[in-house]
């Protein structure tokens, strides 16, 4: 067995993988059925708000995106839990607890940084909590919480001070993807003290118009997650880990162990599951850190510390692109079945009918390699 545990902002975790912050955390037994599959730590659907406009919406609030009949993104409106603070701090978090896995308390970033810290407060006094995540991201319309605090570098900072200011365990903060970079954001958490940021929320979206009927297939912008954000959100977790000097835990799209381990590659520590979950069912997790001991031990790694990162190096700039030695495809004749997808795909009129390439006409673009469907294109 490879040894797959990590240490994240001084919490040891017995795996890399979370459940994050969603439906598959809705109550603590929902917690424990993910815990009893091994998972590294748990994460409850954000605990807050029971004010009037926190109100749950159960009229239809999913929106499977498929194309060809095959799921791709998910969008959902749906707020926040139905749980009392309450039920979760005299029932559901102690329940949870009983599964062992890191319990990763998320808490919503009040209107008012006061208020988060008071919540910070009554969450660690149940003595539940090994680290909070402090959720300033959520892409839903509420004025006040969510994204529109979490877009703000200055609001973000007074956020994390204040929380952190109360914390006696380790703080880490859910960033948003919905922003131009997230640098600067991530930075002014760490520069109030967050232990550890989470990349990311979902992305805001809209779930599309059903044209028999010129309605919407949801009535709001809700969050849009699952496979189609994932190179959305490995841009912001590899652009973060470049730039400032914090954990990361990584979340958008993950639904197998390839996955966790191109995230780990990018600069992430841990790595968090939702979609794929709520898609999967529960099984999903042990699947994915069966397959992840097995690469581990064939690649003869013996702890993420081997690969973390490995791949930043190699992420260049616009300047350095064009810089970089050209290159043309080059068509192997014994495995090419002439089914012309590269000549179609080739809009620089390079590839001739006898399935050669021109290379005076060759961009260098790599299309045709990534089409062929028998690997007989080679970039070189
Ligand atoms: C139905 C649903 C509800 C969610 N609720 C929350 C929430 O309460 N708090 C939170 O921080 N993130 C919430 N999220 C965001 C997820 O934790 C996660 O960041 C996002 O789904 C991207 O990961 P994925 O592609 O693996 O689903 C929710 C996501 C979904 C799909």
């Amino acid at each position: 067995m490879a040894d797959l545990s990590v240490k994240y902002c001084g919490v040891t975790y017995q795996n890399p993988l979370i459940l994050a912050s969603a439906t598959p955390g809705w109550d603590g037994n929902a917690m424990l059925l993910a815990a009893k599959q091994g998972i590294g730590g748990v994460i409850p659907k954000t605990i807050g708000p029971e004010q009037e406009w926190a109100k749950h919406p159960r009229n239809g609030r999913f929106y499977i995106y498929k194309k060809k009949n095959i799921p791709i993104g998910q969008v959902n409106l749906e707020l926040f839990t139905t749980k009392t603070r309450g039920d979760w701090l005299d029932h559901d978090l102690e329940i949870a607890k009983q599964g062992r896995a890191v319990m990763h308390i998320s808490l919503l970033a009040m209107p008012e940084p006061e208020q988060t810290a008071a919540l910070v407060e009554e969450i660690q006094s149940t003595g539940l909590a090994d680290i909070l995540e402090l959720n300033v991201s959520c892409p839903m319309p509420a004025k006040t919480v969510g994204m529109h605090i979490g877009k703000s570098a200055e609001k973000t900072f007074a956020q994390v001070k204040a929380a952190k200011e109360t914390a006696k365990i380790p703080l880490t903060v859910k960033l948003t993807p919905n922003v131009a970079s997230m640098i600067e954001i991530a930075q002014a958490a760490k520069e109030a003290g967050a232990d550890g940021i989470t990349i990311s929320n979902s992305i805001r979206a809209f779930a599309g118009v059903d044209i028999e009927i010129g309605k919407p297939y949801l009535c709001a912008y809700g969050g849009y997650t699952g496979p189609a954000i994932k190179p959305i959100i490995m841009r912001h977790v590899s652009e973060v880990a470049k730039q400032v000097d914090i954990p990361i835990s990584a979340v958008g799209g993950v639904s197998s162990y390839r996955d966790v381990i191109e995230y780990i590659m990018l600069g992430a520590v841990t790595v968090q599951l939702c979609t794929s979950v709520m898609w999967q069912g529960y099984a999903l997790i042990s699947k994915i850190l069966s397959d992840l001991n097995g690469w581990m031990e064939e690649k003869g790694y013996t702890s993420f510390e081997d690969i973390r990162g490995m791949a930043l190096g190699n992420i260049t700039s616009v300047e350095e692109l064009a810089r970089l030695p050209a290159k043309h495809a080059v068509i192997d004749a014994a495995s090419c079945i002439q089914c012309g997808i590269c000549r179609r795909v080739c809009f620089y009129r390079a590839i001739t009918d006898l399935y050669r390439v021109r290379y005076d006409q060759c961009d260098g673009c790599g299309a045709c390699e990534q089409w062929c469907p028998k690997k007989a294109v080679t970039l070189c």
